[in-house]
């Protein structure tokens, strides 16, 4: 039975180290050794990993590879991709390369909106509180214009604010709906400072607003927070061309392969339990970019996730369709990103993942992202439709086998070589190992 620990949090980090390897390990040196084994010889980048987060003990690795040869309107993109699933980055680089020569991907940012949103109690009648709102809103905003001055200057600030009332789903319930612009930064922190000032200054004006009686004038403000769910900041990625021109080494039939691929597609949209997986796929391209760009990976899933259940149903992200001989895939996300602010100046990885990408706009990383989810989609699909999905996956597993097993070179070429032409699942790795041990 473990123990509880007080003050952990003001331990050093050696003593923390201590205690955990001592709580939780048999052999708490070996345990030590190990936390410290993945420390950063460099102090100072060190620290600067201890310190974005509380109770650091070690850096966690993942790794981080390259997806090259995107052709995204026209300009060719190496892909920064943080992911630890063996066969993603190499499926997104299959597809980039498939589509670079049939005339690559096209990305459009539709809209930009992010959304905030103050949540309140008041205790009174709405049409007062609708003619107090109309009355004041212009000073609610103007109370804002120390946090939104710079952001104005960018081009960006507070878009609308808009009262609403929710009292028929919950008694006393309204909200400040604010829509905001943040250009090149996700937003976070500043639609939650404008989110909490207006709070401030809503309690504020309802405090001196003669025709309020006392208990209208007690404005119990709940909470104030940015909203993840962002259905109008939309970018739409695009694949094209003819049925003829899917043609390749694996894709012997087109017109089968792409009837089948729109059949699979089809059914991600009406069956939910497809939809997840699919999209899940999806989500593989999505999150490795917005994870190599510092960007908050945990938002843009349940932004992603909301946006695909919009309709009542959990459905397909993505869409495809054959007219007139033209094989047509895409899809249409929201995403919150930012290419300022945040991690983006502070871990060297991700300053350098932004440099590979060409230093984008916020609008430009939306289109890079979710053309490498749709990419991904598109290898998925190919794979499920034609060979099915065990044979790319598995072989990219075989050095995560090998590795488990500590194969040495010797075993790994004679296994590399049995595996050319035979179908690789864990066990029959496994065997061949036991094998050459004997
Ligand atoms: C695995 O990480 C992702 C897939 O399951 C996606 C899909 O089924 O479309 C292969």
């Amino acid at each position: 039975m473990n123990t509880a620990v007080t003050g952990f949090s003001k331990l050093s980090k050696d003593a923390k180290i201590d205690w955990i390897a001592n709580e939780y390990f048999a052999n708490p040196a070996e345990a030590v050794a190990i936390i410290k084994q993945y420390w950063n010889s460099d102090i100072r980048l060190q620290q600067l990993h201890d310190e974005f987060i509380e109770n650091t003990i070690t850096n966690f690795y993942l790794p981080m590879g390259i997806a090259p040869n995107f052709l995204i309107n026209d300009q060719y993109y190496s892909v920064p991709m943080v992911i630890e699933e063996s066969s993603v980055v190499a499926a997104a680089a299959k597809s980039a390369k498939f589509w670079s020569t049939r005339g690559g991907f096209k990305a459009t940012v539709l809209n930009t909106e992010k959304i905030g949103q103050v949540h309140f109690l008041f205790k009174g009648e709405a049409g007062k509180l609708q003619k107090f709102f109309e009355l004041k809103k212009d000073s609610l905003i103007a109370s804002t214009e120390s946090i939104t001055k710079n952001m104005q200057k960018r081009g960006g600030g507070i878009l609308s604010v808009e009262l609403r009332d929710k009292t028929s789903e919950l008694e006393n319930y309204y909200q400040l709906h604010v829509t905001f612009e943040t250009k090149d930064s996700m937003g976070a922190n500043f639609i939650n400072s404008c989110l909490e000032q207006l709070a401030k200054s809503l309690k504020e004006e309802a405090l001196h607003y003669n025709e309020f009686s006392p208990i209208e004038k007690d404005i119990t403000v709940v909470m104030s927070i940015l909203s993840n769910f962002v259905p109008n900041c939309i970018v739409r990625a695009e694949v094209s061309c003819t049925i003829e021109e899917l043609a390749e080494k694996k894709i012997e039939n087109p017109q089968e392969f792409a009837e089948k691929f729109v059949q699979a597609v089809r059914i991600a949209e009406i069956e939910p339990y497809r939809a997840v997986t699919h999209n899940k796929g999806i989500m593989n391209g999505v999150d490795s970019v917005v994870l190599a760009t510092g960007n908050d990976f945990r938002a843009v899933e349940a932004g992603v996730h909301a946006y695909a259940s919009r309709n009542g149903n959990y459905s397909s992200l993505s869409h495809a369709k054959i007219e007139n001989d033209i094989f047509t895939f895409w899809m249409e996300i929201p995403l919150a990103l930012g290419t300022v602010g945040g991690l983006t100046s502070l871990h060297p990885l991700v300053k350098m993942a932004l440099e590979i990408l060409g230093k984008p706009s916020a609008q430009e990383l939306m289109q890079v992202v979710a053309v490498t989810g749709l990419a991904q989609n598109f290898a998925a699909l190919r794979s499920l439709t034609t060979t099915g999905i065990q044979e790319g996956h598995m072989k990219m597993h075989l050095n995560n086998i090998l590795n488990q097993y500590e194969a040495t070179a010797d075993e790994r070429k004679a296994i590399a070589k049995h595996f050319e032409n035979h179908t690789v699942s864990h066990a029959s790795v496994v065997e061949l190992i036991e094998y050459l041990r004997k």
